[in-house]
C-alpha cells in the first residue's frame, strides 16, 4: 500500500471483478440492438476506469473524451463544473454512453447530460465507477454504478488529490497529515 494512504477501501481484485460485471450489464443492454456506441469519457479521472471497462465490452465503440474540471487542488468542488474543449464526434442519432469516475454532487454529469442531450443522440446512458449518494445536490442517478461509497475523500484508480495518486490500482483514503501538508 502507498505510504500516504490511511486505508484501502477497494482492492485491485475487487475493482477488476466489479468492472467486468458492469461490462456484462452494458453488453446486455446494447447487444443485438445497436451497431455502435460513442463512449465519452470524462477526463481526467475516468481514464483508468474507462481503459479497463472498454476491454470487456463486446459492443463496438468509438471513444471520445471531454475534459471537465471543478475540483482544482481541493477536496471540495471550488467552482461549478467547467467543460474545457469539445467533442470530436457528432452524436446526433448515435447511441452515447458517458463514463465518469465518480458521481459526487452530480453537477458534472447533469451538466454533460444536458449538453449532449441538446445534440439529440439516439440514446444516452451513464456509467460511473463510484457513487457517493450522500453528497448529491440534485436527483441524478447513473444507469450503471460500480460501487456506492460513504462520504469520504478517496484516491486511486483514476481519482486524485491535487493531481496525485491516480495511478494506484486500488482505492483508498489518505492519512490526515497529507491534507495538512497541502494547506
Ligand atoms: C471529479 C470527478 C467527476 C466530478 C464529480 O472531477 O472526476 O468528474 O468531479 O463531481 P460532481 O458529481 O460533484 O460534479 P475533477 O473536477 O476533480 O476533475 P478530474 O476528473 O480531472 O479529477
Amino acid at each position: 500500500m502507498n505510504t500516504d494512504l490511511e486505508k484501502v477501501i477497494l482492492s485491485a481484485d475487487e475493482i477488476n471483478t466489479r468492472v467486468q460485471e458492469i461490462a456484462i450489464e452494458i453488453n446486455q443492454n446494447y447487444e443485438g440492438s445497436v451497431r455502435e456506441v460513442i463512449l465519452i469519457t470524462l477526463l481526467d479521472g475516468a481514464i483508468v476506469f474507462t481503459a479497463d471497462l472498454i476491454r470487456h465490452l463486446s459492443v463496438p465503440i468509438r471513444l471520445d473524451c471531454i475534459r471537465v474540471s471543478s475540483y482544482g487542488n481541493s477536496t471540495n468542488p471550488e467552482t461549478a463544473p467547467r467543460i474545457l474543449g469539445s467533442l470530436k464526434s457528432d452524436v446526433q442519432d448515435k447511441h452515447v454512453l458517458l463514463v465518469d469516475d465518480i458521481l459526487d454532487t452530480g453537477n458534472t454529469m447533469k451538466k454533460i447530460v444536458n449538453e449532449v442531450s441538446v445534440q439529440k443522440p439516439a440514446s444516452l446512458r451513464t456509467c460511473v465507477f463510484l457513487d457517493k449518494p450522500e453528497r448529491r445536490q440534485n436527483n441524478f442517478q447513473a444507469d450503471w454504478s460500480g460501487f456506492s461509497i460513504p462520504d469520504e475523500f478517496v484516491v486511486g484508480y483514476g481519482l486524485d488529490y491535487a493531481g496525485r495518486y491516480r495511478e494506484l490500482p486500488y482505492l483508498g483514503t489518505l492519512k490526515p497529515e497529507i491534507y495538512s501538508h497541502n494547506t
